[in-house]
């Protein structure tokens, strides 16, 4: 592997996900794949899982981790070509890579959506730069557009709970927050489990569509009791509008996943990236009860991103 920004990135999608299970098994059985060799993890936006998971991750594999929290530590970067830095930004973003392609052999890096400009987002201002200026391999710990680290958790979650003969119904389900939140991890969830053997359906309230170069032509139904019935997981998450960009167009229903509605479910187990907004977006019942597998997906963090780190050293290593 030579990069991971996205599922199309990934070879074989079973092949890294029975890795990832091997790993979990056996988290210290390529100790020594990283020795002597220096992983980046840059952040621009906040994060708990995906700092912690990754930093475990490379300390199994015996990497180097150096974790720079960019908002909080390093100068106010600009982004913009051609700029005048006369203002509030004090370094270059093509400067800051040549810098870490000094230090690292391997840069990942966080880079959220601004939410401000839907072009700037939906082209990928930021990551784009890191893959144009960075000459080690580029690992995405959520972009503005893709979450794939959390992905492929999701997609090892999955497996790991589902033993029947027959594809799972999986149902993506909108739930309500309380600001505009971008779209990465809906797009890519919406992205991975067409590349699983999965029925997947998408539900949301209408004027939320998500971006169909991502959701293509999976189902999408604006009626959530209609798109949970017989569901085997439900995967909580919330976005706002990608039509009317960011927005939060008015929604009169309550989206609120509670176990009331997954009555009408296969005793659906029900996922989240988390962070998750308690009886806002699920109640603590759903959140606390014997269907959530949230904290298992959020364990998986470490796996997914071990076996990624552990192909992109096969790649340098070969
Ligand atoms: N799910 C996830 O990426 O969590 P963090 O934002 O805390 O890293």
């Amino acid at each position: 592997m030579k990069k991971f920004t996205s599922v199309s990135d990934v070879e074989n999608l079973q092949e890294i996900i029975k890795k990832a299970l091997q790993i979990k098994e056996n988290p210290l059985s390529e100790s020594e794949k990283g020795k002597g060799k220096t992983i980046g993890l840059v952040f621009l936006n906040s994060s708990l899982r995906t700092r912690l998971s990754s930093q475990i991750a490379a300390q199994n594999l015996g990497l180097n981790v150096l974790t720079l929290n960019a908002a909080q530590e390093a100068w106010n970067l600009e982004f913009a070509d051609g700029a005048v830095m006369n203002g509030d930004t004090v370094e270059h973003i093509k400067d800051a890579i040549e810098v870490l392609n000094q230090y690292c052999d391997i840069i990942a890096v966080r880079c959220f959506a601004g939410m401000k400009s839907k072009e700037d987002d939906v082209n990928e201002s930021i990551l784009s730069q890191f893959e144009q200026h960075a000459k080690v391999p580029v690992i995405s710990l959520e972009s503005a557009t893709r979450h794939p680290l959390q992905s492929l958790a999701d997609c090892i979650t999955i497996k790991e709970n589902w033993q029947e003969n027959r594809k799972p119904k999986v149902v993506l389900t909108w739930a309500p927050h309380i600001k505009p939140i971008a779209h990465a991890v809906g797009n890519s969830f919406a992205e991975w489990m067409q590349e699983m053997d999965v029925d997947l359906v998408i539900t949301n309230p209408e004027g939320y569509d998500l971006d169909k170069n991502f959701t293509k032509n999976v189902k999408v139904i604006h009626d959530q009791d209609e798109a949970l019935k017989d569901a085997d997981f439900i995967y909580v998450k919330n976005w706002s509008s990608f039509d009317d960009y960011a927005a939060m167009p008015e929604v009169k229903e309550n989206w609120m996943l509670t176990n009331e509605k997954l009555k009408n479910t296969n005793q659906a187990k029900v996922m989240h990236c988390l962070p998750v907004r308690r009886n806002v977006e699920l109640s603590d019942e759903v959140m606390d009860g014997e269907n959530s597998i949230i904290y298992q997906q959020a364990k998986n963090r470490i796996f997914s991103a071990q076996a990624v780190f552990s192909e992109i050293l096969d790649e340098l290593n070969s």
